[in-house]
């Protein structure tokens, strides 16, 4: 018998970057020209998210960012090696980086043999390492693992797709960021990886290029794309993932990595800041187990909360309601200048 272990993260690429680009998403969207002026300087913000930029234009904040972030990265770190699994799955986004105009598949598993990146190769900004642009990772896959879970999905009615190799990206950053997280101290990454990615970005994924937009270019609803998968949809296909893994040989990290709701994803807020009413919502529901709330959770409420991406997370949820798990360690670290809130998770097997 299977033995699993629940996590969940984040791949918030500001965390990659230096302290003091980390205001970069906030800073752009005070620069768009349709920002209403009341919002343009700190006097017009909610009070929490005005202390948080402080007097220094938020590098404090960003210090305690990091520091609770990199904490977090390290405990998961420790439970992960305690666990010793076989392989790891990761539910993640793609942004445009290896689906665009010709395929967006709602669901794709990666059943990759290896992967190699050098996710600075085209960085516009200086990383937290300092790493050269040609430094290369390389990480494990395992197909054989990735068939099986496939094959289980198909039969049990999860049209999912697969991949054997990348189509335009060696691996998104949903993926990237979430194993040199959880390798912030560069120890190495020894699991195999099956990345499983989920179409969170849904109606933005190619009309806003999976990212941040202009205000002016929010409102064009004529160019949206189609959803992505419905949250019920992404719940159960994480529930049946649980339950065909832990009747599996194997010892499986499940891994949702993903921030909560996106300011940029935000338009009732002015892309400004996250919904952090909602987020943290769900995140006591999360605590309390009351799974059901998160599968009856609508799309459109998502999407008018900028929680897209928690879809990968709606996948985890499912599947630890399987497995009749609540969490049992959890944080919610809430950003209004750093675009999300970010919730940690562990589910111990
Ligand atoms: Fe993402």
């Amino acid at each position: 018998m299977g033995a699993i272990l629940g996590l969940g993260v984040t791949h918030v690429p500001l965390l990659a970057g230096r302290d003091e680009n980390m205001t970069r998403i906030v800073r752009r969207v005070l620069a768009d020209p349709d920002l209403p002026e009341r919002y343009r300087t700190a006097e017009g913000w909610p009070e929490a998210m005005r202390q948080e930029w402080g007097s220094d234009e938020g590098l404090e904040a960003a210090r305690r960012h990091r520091k609770a972030l990199v904490t977090w990265f390290a405990r998961a770190r420790r439970v992960l090696d305690d666990f010793a699994p076989d392989f790891v799955v990761v539910w993640g986004d793609d942004q445009y980086e290896n689906f665009k105009e010709d395929i967006i598949p709602p669901f794709c598993v990666l059943a990759y043999d290896a992967i190699e990146h050098r996710p600075w190769e085209k960085a516009p900004w200086p990383n937290a390492w300092d790493e050269p642009k040609e430094t290369t990772f390389v990480f494990k896959g395992n197909r054989p693992a990735a068939k099986a879970l496939v094959s289980g999905l198909l039969g049990e009615g999860f049209d999912v797709s697969y991949a054997y190799r990348p189509l335009h990206h060696p691996l998104g950053h949903a993926f990237m960021n979430t194993l040199l997280f959880l390798d912030y101290e560069r120890q190495g990454f020894p699991y195999p990886v099956i990345p499983f990615q989920v179409n969170c970005y849904g109606r933005r994924v190619i009309s806003q290029y999976g990212g941040q937009a202009a205000l002016a270019h929010m409102s064009m609803e004529e160019r949206l794309d189609p959803p992505s998968p419905a949250p019920w949809r992404c719940f159960d296909l994480g529930r049946a993932t649980a339950r065909l893994l832990a009747a599996s040989p194997w010892r499986v990290a499940l891994i949702a990595s993903s921030s909560w709701s996106h300011a940029f994803l935000t338009p009732k807020h002015h892309l400004l800041y996250p919904d952090v009413a909602s987020d943290r919502a769900m995140y006591e529901t999360l605590r309390a187990g009351d799974y059901q709330a998160w599968r009856q959770t609508p799309l459109a409420q998502m999407e008018d909360c900028g929680q897209q991406e928690m879809l990968n997370w709606m996948c985890l949820a499912g599947a630890m309601a399987e497995l009749g798990r609540r969490p049992n360690e959890s944080d919610f670290i809430q950003s209004y200048i750093f675009n999300s809130n970010k919730v940690f998770a562990v589910f111990n097997p």
